[in-house]
């Protein structure tokens, strides 16, 4: 192997900058060469590629977003599309390739190894919705973020006595309302994987009013259900002021915490190593603290279950 490439796909997260810098000083460390392929598979297929030296990712481990852009690329779900990539491989002499994504970039991943190139996938996403990993890179700064946010309308709502829809991000997955909802103390937390009753979700509120609550918090991941219709189910139900917040994409930015950076320079370094040992297909993952390689069949198809000890937990404390 003499030289490797690395690209981001599918949103970003805080710490991809960090994952990036990890594989390309690993690499230059083995003595192996660089490429940067910008935007993703939609950069691959346009050839959209750079060389990457020491410097390169210098000043970049503490910033959030991605240098390398990223994008979602509906010509490389075709089969020319692929071929087209598949020739920008070989072109630039790109022996392995790191990708730096979620689920579908992991796809996308298999397809290329499937290919002839051997592949090794990162988790990056905020939404750690990825198996065979205790957590995405992204995923811890996402759930600071929220929190701070929700203990700032948490003031407000204290002081105007009202109840607040607030919510989040996860598309197919409640881990950020979950580890979030618990870290505020939120009253209730509606995530995707588990059905809720509006009806009870009320009944809890109007008993914690009873008691003398001044103010509610209600988490409600995006796969759950929109913030504002909860919102206006909530009015109807109770007449109380509601006020719903939707936090959106502010949850993706922002300079990655330490665990994140930890995380991304460690799994960086590892997929490197994993590409120089001649493995491929594999993705990237922690369990217990420790770094492991799963074949990204096995993950893709593992079921993938949120921390539902959690959702119990938060049901036991608020009520
Ligand atoms: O990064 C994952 C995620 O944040 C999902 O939770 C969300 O639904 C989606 O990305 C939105 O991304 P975009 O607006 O870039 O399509």
């Amino acid at each position: 192997m003499h030289k490797i490439g690395v690209l981001t796909s599918g949103g970003d997260a805080p710490g991809m900058n960090a994952a990036i810098r990890a594989v390309v000083r690993k690499a230059i460390f083995h003595g192996l060469q660089v490429a940067g392929i910008k935007r993703g598979f939609q950069g691959l297929i346009q050839g959209d590629i750079i060389d990457m030296d020491l410097g390169s990712v210098g000043d970049i481990i503490h910033r959030g977003g991605t240098m390398l852009f990223t994008a979602r690329s509906d010509e490389f779900r075709t089969e020319q599309g692929r071929e087209k990539a598949f020739q920008q491989v070989q072109e630039h002499g790109i022996d392995g390739l790191i990708v730096i994504g979620g689920d579908g970039s992991f796809r996308g991943a298999k397809l290329l190894s499937d290919m002839g190139v051997p592949t090794i996938g990162i988790p990056g996403t905020i939404d750690n919705d990825i198996p065979c990993t205790e957590f995405t890179i992204g995923f811890d700064t996402a759930i600071n973020t929220v929190i701070d946010l929700v203990d700032k309308i948490r003031d407000t709502a204290t002081s105007h006595e009202r109840t607040y829809v607030i919510e989040v991000m996860g598309r197919n997955a409640g881990d950020i309302a979950l580890v979030a909802g618990v870290s505020v103390g939120a009253e209730s937390i509606l995530i995707p994987e588990e059905k809720y009753d509006m009806i009870k979700v009320v009944e809890k509120l109007k008993r914690g009013a009873a008691r003398g609550k001044k103010h509610s918090i209600i988490l409600v991941a995006e796969g759950a259900g929109k913030g504002f219709a909860i919102g206006e189910v909530i009015r109807e139900l109770t007449g109380w002021e509601t006020r719903v917040t939707v936090l959106g994409h502010i949850q993706r930015g922002g300079s990655p915490s330490a665990f994140d950076r930890m995380l991304a320079s460690k799994m960086g370094a590892y997929a490197v190593d994993l590409l120089k040992a001649g493995e491929r297909a594999k993705m990237v993952g922690t369990m217990g603290g420790q770094l492991q390689a799963t074949d990204i069949t096995e993950a893709l198809a593992t079921p993938r279950k949120p921390d539902l000890t959690l959702y119990h937990l938060a049901d036991a404390l608020s009520i």
